[in-house]
């Protein structure tokens, strides 16, 4: 297994171009379960989720055409035949569960093991199979897995509890067949569901209101293939732009979604960080002392869950006190012990995080725990004294498409090794 090796100390400088967004290919994938010819999606980042996501296509019956190395993916779900996602992909990324609602609309049934918890919470689809339910679906759960059985499904009003990302955008794609009007209520607004949105409607869907919180769609009886570039990824972008920050360093950030990130853009100008709207993308420059301050993880618009752990390294070295406050998911704080192993001062109580600025991080052997907490290790040891080995990388590459090369090339001193 691969271990990344890093040698801090070295500023950040240069310019770094930002990838296709994870979390919106996965729901256009899901997207093209619901046409039968070529679906064509552009800007496609090279990720282990992509590649499980890929597997589980083909296991349904879809022919994936080969790698392009411009990131060209094509899917055609012709031949599906199959409708059932097996615990073996399922467990591996929850997202695969994206595949019910375009299942259950076109095949009239489908079979999904529920994905069990992760790392960072029990995070359940309850709100999945209530909203599908609500549309006319039978439900049963057996064995591990639910089972959905549609003859057609029914236009609903369906109010989420909980703003969940996959969940509008599995209902919006069960509704886009269905029978009359759906409304989804406490829709969570994310640029993801804006993007999967957009494509459906470019593919002949009805939908209005995608990125507001409540969103209308009106069942159509076919839909045809389109070609859809994919948006760049906010997380990445951020990750970088608190690398830029934490290092002092001057990053040009080229195709950063500048205007996805305001909530980001606002603590790092709090912090003391130059970030910079210029041409094509986004400058940030770094200073010492970084400014602490205080974060909240709120649905988007709000500050990122995605990107907690990375401000969390970021103010592990900041000059005061930082109140870290997670909202979203209950338990996102495995990378507490690891940036703790370096001489980080944090406590933890429940869903808040207390971070005392020290003066120096050293390197250590570290454990990777989930995709975001690896990238906040990393950016720790980017600033750390001495060296930092990272293993269990596997995570990383979920959803980084080749971080190391990247900050290498902005003269980080960092390495993919093999353990
Ligand atoms: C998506 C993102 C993930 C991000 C998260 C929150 C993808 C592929 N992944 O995950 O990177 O961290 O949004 O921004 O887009 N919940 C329920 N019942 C449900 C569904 C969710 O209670 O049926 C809760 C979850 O436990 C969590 C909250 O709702 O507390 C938000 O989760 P959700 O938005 O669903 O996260 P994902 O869509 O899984």
């Amino acid at each position: 297994m691969d271990k990344i090796v890093i040698e801090g100390g070295n500023r950040l400088v240069g310019e770094v171009a930002v990838s296709g967004a994870k979390n919106a290919v996965l729901p256009l994938m899901a997207a093209a379960l619901l046409t039968s010819d070529w679906t064509t999606i552009t800007n496609v980042p090279k990720l282990r989720d992509i590649d499980t996501f890929k597997k589980l296509l083909v296991h349904l019956g879809a022919e994936i055409a080969p790698d392009t190395p411009d990131g060209t993916l094509k899917i055609r779900t012709r031949d599906v035949a199959a409708p059932e996602a097996p615990y073996d992909m399922v467990k591996t990324m929850r997202a695969s569960v994206l595949v019910l609602g375009p299942l259950v609309s076109r095949f009239k049934r489908a079979r999904v093991s529920l994905p069990g918890g992760c790392a960072i919470g029990a995070r359940p689809i309850d709100l999945h199979i209530k909203g599908l339910r609500q549309m006319g679906a039978e439900i049963t759960i057996e064995s591990g897995y639910v089972e959905v059985r549609a003859e057609r499904l029914k236009g609903a009003k369906i109010y989420m509890d909980t703003a969940t990302v996959t969940g509008t955008e599995n209902l919006m794609l069960a509704a886009v067949h269905a029978d009359g009007t759906t409304i989804l209520e406490n829709s969570a607004l994310e640029p993801e569901v804006v993007c999967l949105a957009d494509t459906l409607n470019r593919m002949g869907a009805h939908i209005v209101g995608a990125g507001t919180d409540t969103i209308r769609i009106e069942g159509v009886t076919e839909l045809r293939p389109v070609e859809v570039r994919v948006i760049p990824d906010r997380i990445e972008a951020g990750t970088f732009m608190v690398a830029s920050a934490m290092t002092r360093g001057n990053v040009f950030i080229k195709d950063c979604p500048y205007h996805y990130l305001d909530a980001l853009n606002t603590k790092l100008k709090e912090t003391g960080t130059e970030v910079t709207e210029e041409d094509g993308g986004v400058r940030v420059i770094g200073d010492w002392p970084i400014r602490s301050v205080d974060v909240k993880t709120i649905p988007y618009p709000g500050f990122p869950t995605d990107m907690q752990a990375q401000i969390m390294a970021m103010m592990a070295i900041g000059s005061g006190l930082s109140v870290i406050t997670e909202t979203v998911f209950e338990n996102r704080f495995m990378h507490v012990s690891e940036l703790q192993r370096m001489g980080a001062n944090i406590t933890v109580d429940g869903r808040c995080a207390v971070v005392r600025g020290v003066k120096r991080l050293s390197g250590a052997p570290l454990m990777a725990t989930d995709l975001r907490a690896s990238a906040s290790l990393i950016l720790a040891g980017l600033v750390a004294e001495g060296k930092t080995e990272v293993s269990r990388i596997y995570h990383l590459d979920r959803g980084y498409e080749r971080i190391e090369t990247k900050l290498k090339a902005l003269g980080a001193n960092i390495e993919r090794v093999k353990e």
